[in-house]
């Protein structure tokens, strides 16, 4: 497995695969990589002749005060688990190399119809800093397909949005959430939890597994909500949202059939996010 960091070294050797007629497949991340990145990486060596994963910390989707110093790098793991699972190139690189100008007075991609409300209403600009990285990265690799995770909707959702709007002949693949045992959805974030708060991890997914059956089972959708809000406070959580959207994330209407439950909520100073697609009667 190849391991770059400069953009000219990046360019000439996919250049080559490229000649050679071999498809690209990207997998872009912020590193600390656990099974639900791997399974990105799994899906993509399935469809393309050359995996790329790219680590990066990217820190103008972090807003003030979020916890862009304390996220967890792990580059030598990363690197291991990586070559493990079959990856054919990293593109690790700097932020001096991705952002030359510092991210502020950077030319930026933004997304505003799907970055609204949800995630993007608690952390403005988030989705704006994703964005334009993830178009900065579809620049640089040229991937023929790139896959995101379920877990991050929102964000597959405005991914899916920025390559149909500036028309990029790239397929986005989602691919579904990894959970540890207790259904728990893997993330980076998990690793800040306490073990108490570990044990109530677990019951963010369990109250949107509930308030799923409910749903489906006709329950009308404002107090469903609102009871489901109640269960995670009485279990510890914080909410930050709960919310029912249509697939495509537009509110719900009477005629919605495909439905995602969507929720972020607070345990201590962790947030976790998850979600749950239904279908409604
Ligand atoms: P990161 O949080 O490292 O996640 C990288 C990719 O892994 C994302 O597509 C995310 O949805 C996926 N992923 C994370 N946990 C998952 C799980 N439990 N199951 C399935 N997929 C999972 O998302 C980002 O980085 C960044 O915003 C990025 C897209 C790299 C732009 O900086």
């Amino acid at each position: 497995m190849q391991c770059l960091q400069q953009i000219r070294a990046l360019r000439d050797t996919l250049d080559a695969h490229r000649r050679a007629g071999r498809s690209i497949g990207l997998v872009p991340t912020m590193g600390n990589l656990h099974d639900g990145h791997l399974a990105l990486v799994a899906e993509a060596r399935r469809r393309a002749d050359i995996v790329v994963a790219s680590i990066f910390v990217n820190p103008t989707q972090f807003g003030p005060g979020e916890d862009l110093d304390a996220y967890p790098r792990t580059f030598e793991a990363d690197r291991r688990q990586l070559a493990e699972a079959g990856c054919d190139l990293v593109f690790a690189p700097d932020e001096a190399t991705l952002y030359p100008r510092g991210g502020a007075a950077q030319t930026r991609v933004s997304v505003p119809d799907v970055s609204q409300g949800l995630c993007g209403g608690s952390r403005p600009g988030h989705f704006d800093g994703v964005a334009t990285v993830v178009t900065m990265l579809f620049h640089l690799v040229q991937p023929d397909l790139a896959c995101f995770g379920e877990k991050d909707y929102q964000q597959l959702a405005v991914i899916r949005r920025l390559v149909d709007d500036l028309h990029l002949p790239i397929e986005i693949i989602g691919v579904p959430i990894v959970r540890d045992a207790d259904g728990l959805a893997l993330s980076s974030r998990n690793g800040y939890l306490n073990a108490d708060q570990r044990r109530t991890a677990a019951r963010l997914q369990q109250t949107l597994g509930e308030l799923r059956d409910a749903l489906e089972n006709g329950a009308a959708i404002a107090p469903t909500l609102d009871q489901g809000r109640q269960r995670l406070r009485a279990a510890g959580f914080e909410p930050d949202y709960l919310e029912l959207r249509a697939a495509d994330l537009s509110e719900p209407d009477a005629s919605t059939g495909d439905a995602v439950l969507l929720a972020a909520a607070w345990l201590g100073s962790t947030r976790l996010i998850d979600n749950l697609t239904l279908r409604l009667p």
